[in-house]
Order: C-alpha cells, then sequence, then structure tokens
C-alpha cells in the first residue's frame, strides 16, 4: 500500500519543511511526498520518502527546463511522477514521452509513478480501455514501477470515480501490466476507505488532500487500517 501526496506548484521550501516537521508518517503503509522541483531539496531528510512530479528522458543536455534522473538522485530524491494528466493537457506530454522519461528514470534508479487515465469525453464514448490500453502500452514492468490511474475527470473536480469504476479500470490495467495500481482523483478523508478497500487499488495519489497534515494524515491512516484488515 502506497499514498502518494503530489503537491503540484503549491509549497515552497519554507512551507514544505513546516509541512514535514508536522506530518508523522505511519510505519506500516508506505508514503511518499512529490513537492516541486525547487522544494525538493528543503524535503529531503526529514523522515519521508521525496519524489519529484517529472523527470527528463536523458542524463543531461540542451533541454531548457528540465531536470534529469541523475540530478534528482543526486539530491536524495527517490522517484518522480510521470505523465500526469497535467502535463498531458498542458505541456505537451505524449504516450511517446511518457515511455521514454519512465524508462530512463527505471534504469537510473529511481521509482516512478506513471499516470494514466480517461478524459470524460473519452468515458462517454466508451473508449476509457482503449485509451488505457495506449497509455499503459508504452510501459514496461519493472520492481520500482507502479502505474496511477487517475480518471481526467475526477481530478481536482471533486467528483470521484466511484469504488466500481476505480476496481474495473485497475482491474483492466492489471490484465496489460503486472504492476501496483493506484487510484488518484479527489481522494479525500470521507471518500479513502471504499476506494482503498478494493482489491485492486493497491494505494492512492492524492492531489488536493496531501496540501494539509490533517487531511492527509487521515488519509494515511485509512490506508493503514486498510492494510491491517
Ligand atoms: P486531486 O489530484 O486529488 O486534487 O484530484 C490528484 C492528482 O492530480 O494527482
Amino acid at each position: 500500500m502506497l499514498v502518494a501526496g503530489n503537491w503540484k506548484m503549491f509549497k515552497g521550501p519554507s512551507e514544505t519543511a513546516a509541512f514535514l516537521d508536522a506530518f508523522e508518517p505511519p510505519t506500516e503503509v508506505e508514503v511518499v511526498v512529490c513537492p516541486p522541483f525547487t522544494s525538493l531539496a528543503a524535503a529531503v531528510g526529514r523522515g519521508i520518502p521525496v519524489y519529484a512530479q517529472n523527470v527528463h528522458w536523458a542524463s543531461e543536455g540542451a533541454f531548457t527546463g528540465e531536470v534529469s534522473a541523475p540530478m534528482l538522485l543526486e539530491l536524495g530524491v527517490q522517484g518522480a511522477i510521470v505523465g500526469h494528466s497535467e502535463r498531458r493537457q498542458y505541456f505537451g506530454e505524449t504516450d511517446e514521452t511518457v515511455g521514454m522519461r519512465t524508462e530512463h528514470a527505471l534504469e537510473a534508479g529511481l521509482r516512478v509513478i506513471a499516470c494514466v487515465g480517461e478524459s470524460e469525453h473519452e468515458r462517454e464514448r466508451g473508449e476509457t480501455q482503449d485509451v488505457l490500453r495506449r497509455q499503459v502500452g508504452v510501459l514496461n514492468a519493472h520492481e520500482n514501477l507502479v502505474v496511477a490511474y487517475e480518471p481526467v475527470w475526477a481530478i481536482g473536480t471533486g467528483k470521484t470515480a466511484t469504488p466500481e469504476i476505480a476496481q474495473e479500470a485497475h482491474a483492466f490495467i492489471k490484465s496489460l501490466l503486472d504492476v501496483p495500481v493506484l487510484y488518484g482523483g479527489s481522494v479525500k478523508p470521507e471518500n479513502a476507505e471504499p476506494l482503498l478497500a478494493q482489491g485492486h487499488v493497491d494505494g492512492a495519489l492524492v492531489g488536493g488532500a496531501s496540501l494539509e497534515v490533517e487531511s492527509f494524515t487521515a488519509i494515511c491512516e485509512t490506508a493503514t487500517r486498510r492494510f491491517r484488515s
């Protein structure tokens, strides 16, 4: 069971340090935080694994604005999110670049949370499985790879996939690739229990609710209870 907090473009170094000083991670489930690049150094060494929100496919080179796996590793960062829907939607991320980023990061020794998920339009048109097949198709199973199923219509919208929708999508992803699958999309303390109770849900990728110590702690506690039961 893994609970990852995706802080997106929130929390500079001092807010990052204050959050992690106040946050007590549970011992039985794995919890990681993914702060913005400029807060990674402030986050490392505070008792919880730190992941970046993106990573490039080359170790170095003329790629303005990008950060490489060796640079993250040198800082003490243990993993990275790759292919988040906001990267796909606003920054031109494609299945091909997601595949390249993931492969290189894993080879370099980072752990990777690779994100997949259909849009509302794609779901309405019955294309969910086609989209997932295409997005998962660029990934290869690896012991340090997990996939996050994040239906785009559920991210930051307050609309959560029903536990049944999550379970079905996760089962489908696992039929394509044998890796743990996290659920992401408006996970809150109020809805975490039934989602994490699904047999194919191996954890959560939490955005908004990971920004407050109280709500993130509550979700981590729910994960711990599910893990024990
Ligand atoms: P949300 O974000 O929990 O705020 O919906 C999840 C994510 O984008 O990873």
